[in-house]
């Protein structure tokens, strides 16, 4: 146990659906009213869908005043202006976003984002209300060379610098070690506990209150048969999750699996 979780109230779990470029209003249609139909989702689990941009406006008006949270991928680093193909935060907000993914892997990677990047778009996100999750993970050539926490590190502390300690208050952190996202090779629990606690730690050493109340979700290759045992590790406070989000049953399992 680090120190950051000592006398603070447990943490709820989030379990995230992340779509990415895939589906459609039909397969929403189905996840959502899947959703709602079940009346046995754990109290302590919060449900968020993160459809592509052209669904929010449906979801969120499928999901009205029910318990399911709504966000979205991405989101631009400016607050409007001449920026064809962009969407801005105050956008996402008025449609009925509280969250917006920052720093995914794949954004990352196929969208060269860089740290600054991230971190100014995890700073406009909260400018308009929305909680950012700060995506972080290594690469498998990273992991092999053991530089993991280097790279966590970096990927954290740039968000620290810009936005400040206070921002994480209103945020929520996410693990995606990029050797696991869609490859069916999830980080063993222990591993993913591991390097969540080294998150914890980082933020402790900063401000202990906040780290003791932040959410850290794992994300990579989350399915129904080892949701459970990741979520039960100690600084694993839900998933982020892909493929599996992308089945309605599969999704609601995991949901379940908080
Ligand atoms: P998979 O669950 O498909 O590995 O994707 C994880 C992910 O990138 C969620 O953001």
């Amino acid at each position: 146990m680090t120190n950051a979780q000592q006398d603070q109230a447990p943490r709820r779990q989030l379990v995230a659906g992340n779509w990415k470029m895939h589906g459609n209003a039909a397969l929403l249609r189905n996840i959502i009213s899947n959703l709602l139909d079940k009346e046995d989702l754990p109290e302590q689990v919060d449900v968020l869908l993160l459809p592509p941009f052209p669904y929010l406006s449906l979801a969120a008006e499928l999901i009205g005043d029910q318990r399911l949270l709504l966000g979205a991928q991405n989101l631009s680093e400016h607050e409007q202006g001449a920026y064809t193909g962009e969407v801005s935060a105050d956008m996402l907000s008025e449609t009925g976003c509280g969250y917006v993914l920052v720093g995914h892997s794949e954004r990352r990677e196929l969208y060269a984002e860089s740290d600054a990047l991230v971190a100014e778009k995890f700073v406009i996100a909260q400018r308009a209300g929305l909680r950012p999750i700060l995506c972080m993970g290594e690469t498998a050539e990273q992991h092999e060379r053991e530089l993991t926490e280097v790279i966590i590190a970096r990927q954290l502390q740039a968000v620290i610098d810009r936005a400040g300690i206070g921002a994480f208050a209103t945020a929520v952190l996410a693990y995606e070690p990029v050797w696991a996202i869609g490859t069916g090779k999830s980080a063993s629990p222990e591993q993913a506990q591991q390097v969540h606690a080294f998150i914890r730690q980082t933020i402790a050493d900063v401000d202990a209150r906040i780290a003791g109340q932040i959410q850290i979700l794992y994300g990579g290759s989350v399915k129904p048969d080892n949701a459970a045992d990741l979520f039960v590790q100690t600084d694993i406070d839900g998933g982020l999750i892909g493929g599996a989000a992308l089945h309605a049953d599969q999704f609601m399992e995991i949901c379940n699996a908080g």
